[in-house]
């Protein structure tokens, strides 16, 4: 009986070195896991992130961009001006004033070229529908057989240069007619 007891104590130990072995075996091949799994777990993170921030910028970013006018670049300024003396103010004017009585139409029943600085109503349109008047020319985007002097441009001016006689426009209206165009360009994006 006497030499029960270091044989229990011994069996104890034993079970416990035992456990201790399995304890410190488990960790490691939890450590192991994690580090393995880790690069698929920041990954899955990275992924949720770029989807939030993805639903919660407005859908109006990829529009804003698409007809932006580039108005505060000083190059893209400087080449729409160039391309404006070019192509456009032999209608709408050196200075931007637009022709003689532009609100009266012509005997022909036409209008009239309208001034592009701020006394004009160039302004009261945002980005898309200026694009889109310049690109295709009036008569194409009013329709219904209506007619007018200024051709579209598609065939004469890249998207780029389009954007940049417009950009250049923009630039010479007082900063508080420009503000208001801002807004009015955010009302009219798609949401
Ligand atoms: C041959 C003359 C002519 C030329 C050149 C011309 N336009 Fe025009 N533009 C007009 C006339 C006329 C109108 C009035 C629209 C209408 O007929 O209803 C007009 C209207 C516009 C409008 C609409 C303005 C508004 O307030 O409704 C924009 C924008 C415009 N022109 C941009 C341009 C740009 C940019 C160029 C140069 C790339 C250009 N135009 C060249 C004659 C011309």
């Amino acid at each position: 009986m006497s030499h029960a007891i270091p044989n229990t104590t011994c069996c104890v130990y034993l079970n416990l070195r035992e456990g201790l072995k399995y304890i410190y075996l488990v960790t490691i091949v939890l450590q192991m896991k994690v580090l393995t799994i880790l690069p698929v777990l920041i990954g899955a993170l990275m992924l949720i992130v770029i989807g939030v921030s993805w639903l919660i910028t407005p859908a109006s970013a990829g529009t804003a961009s698409r007809y932006n006018l580039d108005y505060t670049d000083a190059d893209t300024v400087a080449a729409g001006k160039m391309l404006y003396t070019q192509h456009c103010a032999a209608c709408h004017g050196k200075s931007l004033e637009g022709q003689k009585s532009w609100r009266s139409r012509l005997p022909n029943g036409r209008l009239p070229a309208p001034p592009h600085d701020a006394s004009g109503h160039t302004w009261h349109h945002p980005d898309k529908q200026l694009f889109e008047l310049t690109k295709f020319g009036p008569a194409a985007i009013v329709g219904g057989g209506y007619q007018s002097d200024m051709p579209g441009y598609q065939d004469i001016l890249s998207d780029s240069d389009i954007l940049a006689v417009l950009a250049f426009i923009k630039s010479t209206w007082p900063a508080q007619i420009r503000e208001r165009h801002d807004q009015m360009n955010l009302r009219s994006m798609p949401r």
